[in-house]
């Protein structure tokens, strides 16, 4: 099990149970910062879950969670909701306003979270919309009026607003064509890049193999609420549990 000195994300013996389940069990993780680390697991695995508690909408039933060297416990709601700030996502379905222009997704964090002027509002979308490559003319579109690929971009532009510390991906690449797995993959590589002088920690939740092992520098294996294997992603690839041997084949 890898640790690390000064971890972007600790988890310690955190467990969290529903009624009768326990989904996280007693699991214990740290996150590198300025890495890309991508957690894998069958569905019903316990990933979302523990996403959830990395965010802090969920608390544990016990164990502890340290974002940024900030104990998730000891914060209020306030402080919680300023932390987040910290924090950017992309959705699987790149989750977007349907009645608000690319534009004016992009801009809704700006316009909430800070006291930016209309003018550097606007100044700072279309920098952060010509970054992932959305052109000027698309900029007044819907989202219906974008194609999948397209929409993940202004996603991840949205995510990218307030220059998070942590961007978070759910299954960035899940169900979309070889072509877009692509383009995505490298947005996050891109994203990873270009952000790392600031300091930019990815974590990637997937159930895509093929798609995550490209770009990760570790890769953690989620079961049943433990995680049973972490490692550099090479070395990943030649683990010998059997668990991850037959994820790995599929
Ligand atoms: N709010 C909740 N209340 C009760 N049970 C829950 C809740 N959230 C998740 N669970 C249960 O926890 C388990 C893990 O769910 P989770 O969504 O974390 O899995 P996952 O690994 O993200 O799966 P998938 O790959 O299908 O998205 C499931 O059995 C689910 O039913
Ligand atoms: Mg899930």
């Amino acid at each position: 099990m890898l640790t690390f000195q000064n971890p972007a994300i600790s988890l310690k013996n955190v467990t969290k149970i529903f009624g009768e389940q326990t989904v996280l069990d007693s699991l214990s993780f740290d996150v590198e910062r300025n890495k890309i680390t991508t957690i894998l697991g069958f569905s019903g695995a316990g990933k979302s879950t523990l996403l959830k508690h990395i965010l802090g909408i969920m608390q544990p039933t016990s164990g502890t969670i340290e974002v940024l060297g900030k104990d998730l416990s000891t914060l209020g709601k306030v402080e919680l909701r300023e932390f987040r700030r910290n924090y950017g996502m992309l959705f699987q379905y790149a989750a977007l306003f349907d009645s608000f222009t690319a534009e004016e997704n992009v801009g809704f964090p700006l316009k909430e979270f800070t006291k930016l002027s209309k003018e550097d509002i606007h100044k700072r979308v279309s920098e952060l919309l010509i970054s992932v490559g959305i052109k000027e003319e698309s900029f007044t579109r819907l989202p219906s009026e974008l194609s999948g690929g397209m929409r993940k971009r202004v996603g991840l532009a949205r995510a990218l607003a307030l220059s998070p510390h942590i961007m978070l991906y759910d299954e960035p690449t899940t169900g979309l064509d070889p072509i877009t797995t692509k383009m995505v993959n490298n947005l996050i590589v891109d994203t990873a890049k270009n952000h790392k002088d600031r300091e930019m920690t990815s974590v990637i939740i997937s159930h895509d193999v093929r798609a995550t092992l490209e770009i990760s520098d570790y890769v953690a294996f989620l079961d049943r609420g433990k995680i049973v294997e972490y490692l550099p992603v090479d070395e990943f690839k030649n683990s010998d549990k059997e668990l991850v041997q037959e994820f790995l084949k599929l």
